[in-house]
């Protein structure tokens, strides 16, 4: 018999009225990797939130290692009961080193309290060597990709050498070396006999590692499974209350003029752009494939100003054009929903109202001020569309769901009467009902006769949405490839073409 680590019953959960959990159930073994799935909004995140003391829960029993806690965990208490948790979304102070991310507020420090940081970096190493990650513990974390400032995230929480480790959304931003570093780090953890608690959307990964899962639905407990006596489609129809049919809504449609041309781009940034050059079509759907780190993001960001390119040309609707800025990309009619949504994507400080309509302030003003009822129609449309789980527009973007949030940044672009919508990586973190819906907008654009530069790491998307696939790889364009026409294989083939 595996000895039980943690446990919670009747978890109930509010936030201001709206019940974010109720009566949920949970238990997590000795050696056992427990996955806790659920759409966008579900409450997993919640409920780990509550067990690693960063929430306090409103009623319900919390037991670690078979003890009863009575009084409330903060996050401190929690890590000294042996409770990790690498959140979903990235925590790290992007100034600091990576070194001095991991051992935050555990400096290595002499008797005199004088930091020694020679010996913190030395200790870092270890970590990183445990995740094959080789990059320098004195690298400030923000002139890190974010894939491996995931990794520094995930190196930091083992270092705690807690007993309970809970992951949530680890894989998102991981390339898929990394997520086979991760694996094999899981492996051995559970060899150690510790428990892991591993929230994911990328359902096709669980297999590699999952003993059993458990399912929320709308903050209720549904069930919990064997892995081994289920199966996926069983599991997302209990995710989702219903079974889910036709993954890649895919439409034909004609293609129009040419929309964008880029010639020659160069960029120095990352890992640079080298001599970058495609076309694009009014409703056509291209797609950038290629591995996390192959220049797809760089591009992006060169075309629309948000880095400057060396060389290069962009054409735009047959007019060449300097895009100067973002802002500047915008007035032009070119956008684009960036991958790292925190950094990039949203305020988060201000409302989900405020975030949708701030590329639009143009269509909901008049006379330079903003006229609320047309914002909140507008807002509400696209909750509505997007099905954004969300008490209200005036909800603040911080406290939406992980997946919600990055609705939020995908509907801001759809506002807008665009010629051409760059998404990056749109679909990251988001549940396998909610994909269909974006990828249902994505149709609407391509129907609509707009262009769509669509940016993603998952080959089963590429292929079940695009017209054409450009593959990068290390900056470069390896090959362009007609969908139909090609597979899995061969789009890794030139993705790895070093
Ligand atoms: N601090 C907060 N204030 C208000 N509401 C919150 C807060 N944190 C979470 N919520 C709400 O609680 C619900 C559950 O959110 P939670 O983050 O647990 O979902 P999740 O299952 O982790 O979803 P995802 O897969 O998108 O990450 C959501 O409706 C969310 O908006
Ligand atoms: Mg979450």
């Amino acid at each position: 018999m595996s000895k039980e680590l943690l446990r919670t019953e009747h978890i109930k959960k509010s936030f201001s009225g709206v019940m974010a959990l109720q009566d949920v159930q949970f238990d997590l073994q000795e050696g056992e990797v427990h996955a806790l799935l659920g759409e966008n909004g579900a409450g997993k995140s919640t409920l780990m939130k509550i067990i690693s003391g960063v929430y306090t829960r409103d009623s319900g029993d919390l037991y670690i290692g078979g003890k009863k806690i009575t009084h409330d965990l903060s996050p401190i208490s929690a890590q000294h009961m042996g409770i990790g948790i690498i959140h979903q979304e990235l925590n790290l102070c992007p100034h600091l080193t990576v070194a001095e991310n991991i051992f935050l507020n555990r400096e290595f420090t002499n008797t005199a309290g004088v930091l020694n940081k020679k010996k913190q970096n030395e200790e870092a190493r270890q970590y990183l060597n445990q995740l094959n990650l080789n990059i320098d513990p004195a690298t400030p974390t923000n002139k890190l990709p974010i894939s491996k400032q995931q990794m520094v995230e995930i190196c930091k929480t083992l270092s705690l050498n807690a007993n309970i480790v809970i992951m949530d959304e680890p894989t998102s931003a991981l390339t898929e070396k990394e997520i086979e570093d991760l694996f094999t780090v899981i492996a051995l953890l559970k060899q150690k006999g510790k428990g892991i608690v591993y929230i994911s959307h990328r359902l096709e990964e669980l297999s590699r590692i999952v003993d059993r899962v458990t399912i929320l639905r709308d903050g209720k407990y549904v069930k919990t499974l064997n892995f081994a006596d289920t199966n996926l489609p069983e599991i997302i129809s209990l995710m989702v209350g219903r079974a889910l049919t036709e993954k890649f809504p895919r439409i034909e449609s004609p293609r129009g003029e040419k929309v964008l041309e880029v010639k020659n781009l160069n960029s120095n940034y990352g890992v640079g752009v080298k001599d970058v050059s495609f076309d694009l079509y009014k409703g056509e759907i291209l797609a950038f494939a290629g591995l996390l780190g192959a220049g797809r993001t760089e591009t992006v960001r060169a075309i629309s100003g948000a880095d400057k390119a060396s060389s290069g040309e962009v054409v735009l609707d047959g007019k060449p054009v300097k895009i100067k800025s973002p802002k500047d990309s915008i007035a032009k009619g070119l956008f684009c929903a960036p991958e790292d949504r925190k950094r990039d994507g949203l305020c988060i400080r201000m409302t989900l109202a405020e975030n949708i309509t701030l590329p639009s302030l143009d269509v909901i003003s008049k006379f330079g001020v903003i006229i609320k009822q047309v914002e909140a129609e507008k807002t509400k449309q696209m909750v509505s569309n997007l099905r954004i789980k969300t008490p209200s527009i005036a909800q603040y973007v911080r406290n939406l769901s992980g997946g919600n949030q990055q609705k939020v940044v995908v509907g801001k672009w759809l506002m807008r009467n665009a010629q051409l919508v760059i998404f990056d990586e749109p679909t990251r973190g988001i549940d396998v009902a909610a994909k269909i819906e974006i990828y249902n907008i994505i149709n609407d654009l391509k129907k609509n006769g707009i262009g769509v530069m669509f940016i993603s790491s998952e080959l089963p998307e590429v292929l079940g949405m695009s017209d054409r696939i450009i593959v990068m790889c290390n900056g470069r364009i390896t090959k362009e490839l007609i969908t139909k026409d090609t597979n899995q294989e061969e789009i890794l083939h030139y993705a790895t073409q070093y």
